[in-house]
């Protein structure tokens, strides 16, 4: 690992930590007591990784602790913000020293380690494009990505390296160097890859970011539509405006603040809120490497004296199972502001946090594409159990409908169902999917972004969440392409054509389920229906392959072929089948 241990356990006085993390980090060069890092900030300049680091590092908030990891084996790691600096200038110059520069993509597929976020910030501090990888996606969706974002660097650890991106290699030209941080110790030798410790050993720790334009590409992110091919929605430096003004007015962020976001950086929630928002505004991130664990995430917020905490229904819906007097137990004094995202949040859990943390939880509202929360019941909102709340300062919301001419028509009837639609401009808008001109201005109409998420207005102006107008999947918060499973499927030998629906589960909010059609010479039985579903774990990864598949003779499809998803979830849900004219070709 990069990031030296310190050896403390949770719970030791962020003090001593700080000194002790300060002595190890500082590397003996002449001069490094009065060493700033330092930005050629020309007119109208912004650069993310200054706002977010170098800014703090020159005060004296320098000594405040940026990043509070808490690894898996039970140690803990700390980074002060003049720490981050200093190892994010090194993995800035690490980039130059092998020529990789402004616009080059670096793609991070590490789970959540230090050198994941060292790496994302070096990364836009040296203007190429951070491209963060879910490290639970199987090798399929990791190779289209790497593909699709023309990807020159990859940071991954060895075994992630050895099991999923090993077997690919061949198949990635462009990828020209991969950089391996050691999973349990020292990174172990791989043909065809470098060290990072060893690059960032010997990279200077002293690095001046090059003026940067706001419209200079910072972050790529993929998402899914309902085809095949996933989106890679472009993100730019100057966003961190929004960022930042929704960190502090959304989830209520100041910079004493110890802050939990609880989702992966490889999703954007974990990326604008689990690494640039809360440290614009100088708060300290709490990041736990583990997955899910109800007794341990309580745990954290516990012993970490968590005060705002970003987190998912999924997870809170699992904590709602377990018993309430384990709550009456636990101390959590400090925690001030529950948030949530990713999925609609039930009533019943917003009265739940108000039982077990006495205080309701904060829904927002935001996407892939938008970069920052829109919506929200910010802090001080009066909380309607089930409405998302209302647009932040500057975003301007509308509900509309679709009309045939091409444009949209405005509904302002209160309660009325239609699409969410908001007005085009706000700084951390996407500006383009990849090389898709096209899938990106069939987003737009009359000046207006469509969002694709059904909703209603009240008439006090808050939102209320409907349902995707589109056949995206949202799986245990996790946006899944049916487009990109059903091609997965298709390639198995036994299978002649696949269609994937999400339906409604009580944990995940959808279950991404399967309809195979065999090939004729081809038999159903329980060995190829559980041959399948391994295939596509193996594929795509356990987060997005089906949990069930069903065989059908054959798939309802349009006359010019489209499959007709909804049709065959509502025939499973036994509900009727509505207006099949009514699905909308968002061109995804
Ligand atoms: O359908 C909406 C749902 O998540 C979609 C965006 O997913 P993604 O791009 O992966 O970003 C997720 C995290 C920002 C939206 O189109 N969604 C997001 N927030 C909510 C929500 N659905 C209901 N309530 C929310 N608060």
């Amino acid at each position: 690992m990069l990031c030296e241990t310190l050896g403390e356990s949770r719970g030791e006085t962020a003090a001593r930590s700080i000194s002790a993390w300060e002595r190890l980090v500082r590397r003996p060069t002449p001069g490094n007591e009065s060493r700033q890092s330092s930005i050629a900030l020309g007119g109208g300049s912004i650069n993310i990784a200054w706002q977010a680091v170098d800014r703090h590092a020159e005060t004296s908030h320098r000594t405040h602790i940026a990043l509070r990891w808490l690894g898996r084996s039970g140690m803990a790691r700390l980074i002060s913000y003049s720490g981050l600096r200093d190892l994010t200038n090194q993995f800035a110059n690490v980039l130059v020293g092998l020529d990789i520069g402004k616009g080059d993509r670096v793609a991070v597929l590490t789970g959540r380690i230090p050198e994941l976020y060292v790496a994302a910030l070096g990364t836009m501090k040296n203007r190429s494009v951070f491209c963060p990888l879910f490290s639970n996606f199987g090798p399929e969706p990791i190779r289209t990505r790497l593909e699709l974002g023309d990807a020159r660097v990859l940071v991954t650890t060895d075994r992630l390296y050895l099991r999923k991106i090993a077997p690919l290699r061949a198949l990635l030209p462009r990828l020209e160097y991969v950089l391996i941080v050691g999973e349990d110790g020292p990174a172990a030798e791989i043909p065809g890859t470098l060290d990072l410790a060893h690059l960032m050993a010997a990279a200077s720790d002293r690095f001046t970011i090059p003026p940067t334009d706001p419209e200079d590409m910072a972050v790529l992110h993929f998402t899914s539509g309902t085809t095949g091919r996933p989106k890679g929605a472009i993100h730019v430096h100057g966003a961190v405006a929004a960022h930042h003004a929704s960190a502090r007015h959304a989830l209520d962020l100041t910079p004493g603040d110890v802050f939990w976001c609880t989702a992966d950086p490889g999703w954007v929630t974990g990326t604008s809120y689990g690494i640039i928002g809360p440290l614009t505004i100088g708060a300290t991130l709490v990041v736990d490497q583990e997955e899910f664990d109800a007794e341990r995430w309580l745990h954290i917020l516990e012993e970490e004296q968590v005060t705002v905490w970003y987190t998912a229904p999924t997870a809170i819906r699992m904590l709602m199972r377990m018993d309430p007097a384990r709550f009456r137990s636990l101390d959590t004094t400090a925690l001030r502001y529950i948030a949530s995202v990713g999925e609609p949040l039930e009533p019943a859990a917003v009265h739940w946090g108000e039982a077990a943390f006495g205080q309701p939880i904060h829904d927002t509202w935001w996407q892939t594409e938008t970069g920052a929360i829109m919506i929200a019941n910010g802090p001080g909102a009066v909380v309607k159990p089930g409405s998302f709340g209302r647009p932040l300062p500057g975003v301007e919301a509308a509900i509309v409908h679709r009309c045939r001419d091409g444009g949209v028509a405005l509904e302002t009837t209160p309660d009325t169902p239609g699409e969410l639609a908001l007005r085009a401009g706000w700084p951390s808008m996407f500006r383009g999917y990849l090389a898709e001109p096209g899938r990106y201005n069939a987003c737009f109409r009359d000046g207006w972004y469509l969002t694709g998420d059904l909703a209603r207005r009240d008439a006090d102006g808050d939102y209320w969440f409907i349902g995707r107008a589109d056949d995206v999947i949202k799986s245990a918060g996790h946006l899944i392409s049916p487009g990109e499973v059903e091609a997965v499927l298709r390639e198995h030998p036994a299978v002649a054509d696949a269609a994937v629906v999400g339906l409604p589960d009580p944990l995940l909010l959808q279950m991404v389920k399967a309809f195979i059609v065999l090939k004729e010479d081809r038999s159903e039985s329980e060995s190829v229906r559980r041959d399948i579903l391994g295939h596509a774990r193996r594929r795509l990864g356990a987060a997005v392959a089906p949990r069930e598949i069903t065989f059908k003779a054959d798939l309802p499809k349009t006359r010019s072929g489209k499959l007709m998803r909804r049709l065959l979830k509502a025939r499973e849900l036994g509900i009727p089948e509505g207006d099949r004219s009514s699905l909308i070709d968002d061109g995804a």
